[in-house]
């Protein structure tokens, strides 16, 4: 058998990373990764070529955990909610909702011990966590105003797979169902699905406010990612490319960074301009009541979480600025 290690490539034979996520390349983890793909071909001088695969083009939500894990892709931005079934439940602690005023506060928790902590959890399932990357505050959308925590009895929404996500809707009397990303517009469109939630920048690059007629601006969860390697691949790079990569990643991981939030507000605004739903800003009445029905999934979530993480996450959000 022909020896495909990294270690075993010559010069002329470029180490190949394939980076595979499920948005699109219009939106803030898209242009990371292409930042990422641009800064790491030319930190390496041509001895690693990134293939950057968009849109679930090669592997949708949970299959692209798989293919990592056997290294049949070798670089992943995955939603922290999804880490749970690779890095143990403490990754869903991010999907508590209202748990962040404002994305210095979701910087705070992950830049300190929290964030390392969860990374070295990753690595018994043969996967190296190297960053985390930003990305915003959900918003839902639905085929009917969601004006108040009512509006969701008996409809379908769409989540990601995680138990606080579960419990949130619950908590709000809706139907949950788990798709992955590359099937919400289907779904939506065909009324399998009601209504869901996400970051705006998805909601626009993925077309739902074709399908989806109200939009209501929560913000009441946080959608954030870990790049993340396979743990072999990584370790049996040459120690210069290794680095090399490191520091393409800390670029593009400040790039990711800076312009999540602006990212956001611009697909906003796109998804008012486009005049296919009605945006809904709440109320802070409202949003008060929003909080109130979702209180109670603290408590299911603690039957999970471990109480520590989620204390050492609130004492670093507190003090960010
Ligand atoms: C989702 O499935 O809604 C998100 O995780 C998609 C993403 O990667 O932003």
């Amino acid at each position: 058998m022909p020896d495909t290690t990294a270690q075993a490539q010559t010069a002329k034979d470029p180490i190949i990373i394939q980076f595979s996520h499920v948005v699109g390349a219009d939106t803030a983890k898209g242009k990371a990764a292409l930042k990422f793909k641009e800064l790491a071909e030319a930190r390496t001088a041509g001895r690693v070529r990134v293939e950057v695969y968009p849109d679930s083009t090669l592997y949708k939500d949970r299959e692209e955990l798989q293919a990592l894990q056997i290294g049949a892709v070798q670089m992943l931005a995955t939603s922290l909610s999804k880490l749970a079934t690779v890095g143990g439940s403490d990754f869903e602690v991010f999907d508590l909702p209202f748990l962040f005023k404002d994305h210095a506060a979701f910087r705070a928790a992950v830049d300190g011990p929290v964030g390392a902590t969860l990374l070295r959890r990753l690595e018994p399932s043969g996967l190296q966590g190297l960053a985390f990357w930003d990305n915003g505050f959900k918003v839902f959308t639905a085929n009917r105003p969601l004006l108040s925590p009512a509006d969701f009895r008996g409809i379908k929404i769409r989540i990601q797979s995680s138990r606080i996500l579960v419990s949130q809707m619950k908590a709000l009397g809706a139907d949950v169902s788990i798709h992955p990303m590359a099937n919400v517009y289907e779904a939506l469109r065909s009324g399998q699905l009601d209504g869901q939630e996400n970051v705006p920048t998805n909601i626009y690059s993925q077309h739902l406010h074709d399908v989806q007629s109200h939009l209501s601006v929560t913000r009441h969860g946080y959608l954030a990612y870990v790049v993340l390697v396979n743990r072999q691949f990584w370790n049996q790079l040459p120690y210069d490319i290794r680095e090399a990569l490191r520091l393409a990643l800390h670029e593009a991981t400040q790039y990711a960074n800076s312009i999540a939030e602006a990212e956001n507000q611009r697909a906003l605004e796109l998804l008012k301009a486009s005049g296919k739903l009605t945006v809904h800003e709440p109320t802070a009445q409202m949003l008060a009541l929003w909080r109130e029905t979702l209180a109670p999934v603290y408590r299911q979530a603690s039957a999970w979480i471990d109480p520590a993480m989620l204390a050492a996450i609130r004492a670093s959000s507190a003090g960010a600025r």
